[in-house]
């Protein structure tokens, strides 16, 4: 749907110079996002002719040894955040539905901006968090919720303008791709891979939904979202994940010129039937989706006039994920003289 606002008035007009932004979450992601809001400050406040200032940052353990953020108040409290006179942007950096959405609903209801990577979340409440933002004329974005650095939701608004999307096939998982790429190139054990991508940074703090197969499913409900405007009954998708493969299973499957992938898909039929499934199959060299390696994701859309677009990044990791999550910051503040929003 689409909505017409001026959304200058949600920045105070334009003689704000100063952008006041928080960021919810300090870990990967939140420091990624703090790091480039400060290399880029220069370069951001050129070409959108406002300066980003990070008000404050919110974390669950005040004592944790963390990196110097001079200036910048350092709370547990949410309320410390949601007070800010002027608080203009939140982005959300944290983890699981809870308190994430109440604490997205109420900067949402102040008026804030809201920018998030939280797909556990975004997953289950992307619709009631559109329709709220749209009642209070303000923008979320939630590009790094779903193949970290890989742009496939601007991507998708994008071609949905004119096209419309059949199936979506994907690897979406970073830590899964990693994991089968590090067993089979370096025939290094599942417990060692998972406990590099977890030094990465690109594994969650509780790596299960990564290899259970849940992350990327949830993340294939935020695009079947967009592309197809609902979601399949969850419990109808079968969702396996990568636990039970042992480096027998990779060894076996690379003599035979195999190799293990974590694909996730959705296919809408003639009568708008969503059939959806999550799990790992066996691809030989013919398969585009053989030479994804490592924390790459890769996205393939089949659409009715372009034909079929894929996608392949970093699918995890601090700084592809924080870098679009920044340029949802400064897609949002390019609309505020008010255009024309599409959600
Ligand atoms: P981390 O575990 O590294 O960091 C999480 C941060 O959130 C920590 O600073 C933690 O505080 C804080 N936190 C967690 N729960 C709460 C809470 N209830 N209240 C206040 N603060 C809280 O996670 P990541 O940075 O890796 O991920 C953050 C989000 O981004 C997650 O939703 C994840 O799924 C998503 N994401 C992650 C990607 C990645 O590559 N890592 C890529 C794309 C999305 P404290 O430091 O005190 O423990
Ligand atoms: N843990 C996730 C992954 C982070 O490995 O893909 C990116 O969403």
């Amino acid at each position: 749907s689409k909505l017409e606002l001026n959304c200058a008035d949600s920045f105070g007009g334009d003689s704000m110079a100063t952008i006041k932004a928080a960021i919810l979450g300090f870990g990967t992601v939140g420091q990624g996002i703090y790091n480039i809001v400060n290399e880029k400050r220069e370069d951001l406040k050129k070409s959108l002719g406002l300066e980003l200032e990070i008000s404050a940052i919110l974390v669950n353990n005040v004592g944790k040894e963390r990196m110097a953020t001079p200036g910048v108040l350092v709370t547990d409290n949410f309320e410390d955040i949601i007070n800010i006179p002027g608080l203009q942007v939140v982005f959300e950096a944290i983890v699981n539905e809870e308190p994430a959405y109440n604490y997205l609903c109420r900067a949402i209801d102040k008026g804030c901006h809201v920018i998030t990577a939280n797909k556990v979340m975004f997953s289950k409440y992307s619709i009631p968090l559109h329709e709220r933002a749209k009642s209070r004329g303000v923008f979320i974005g939630y590009e790094a919720t779903t193949a970290g650095g890989v742009p496939v939701i601007k991507t998708l608004k994008n071609l949905l303008q004119v096209n419309s999307v059949k199936r979506i096939q994907g690897i979406l998982n970073g830590t899964s791709n990693y994991i089968l790429t590090q067993m089979r190139q370096d025939e290094c054990p599942f417990d060692d891979s998972l406990k590099e991508a977890q030094d990465l940074g690109y594994a969650e703090a509780d790596p299960f939904n990564d290899v259970s197969g849940q992350d990327a499913f949830r993340k294939l409900m935020i695009l079947s979202a967009l592309a197809f405007k609902k979601q399949p009954t969850w419990n109808d998708v079968r969702v396996v994940g990568i636990d039970e493969i042992s480096l027998e299973d990779v060894r076996k499957a690379k003599e035979q010129g195999l190799r293990y992938r974590h694909v996730a898909e959705i296919e809408q039929d003639e009568n708008g039937e969503l059939y959806a499934s999550v799990g790992p199959q066996l691809v030989g060299p013919d398969h585009p989706l053989y030479s994804i390696e490592g924390v790459n994701n890769a996205v393939a859309l089949d659409t009715n006039y372009i034909g079929t677009l894929t996608l392949v990044g970093p699918g995890a990791g601090m700084y592809p994920t924080a870098s679009v999550m920044v340029e949802d910051y400064a897609e949002i503040i390019g609309k505020r003289a008010g255009f024309f929003i599409t959600i």
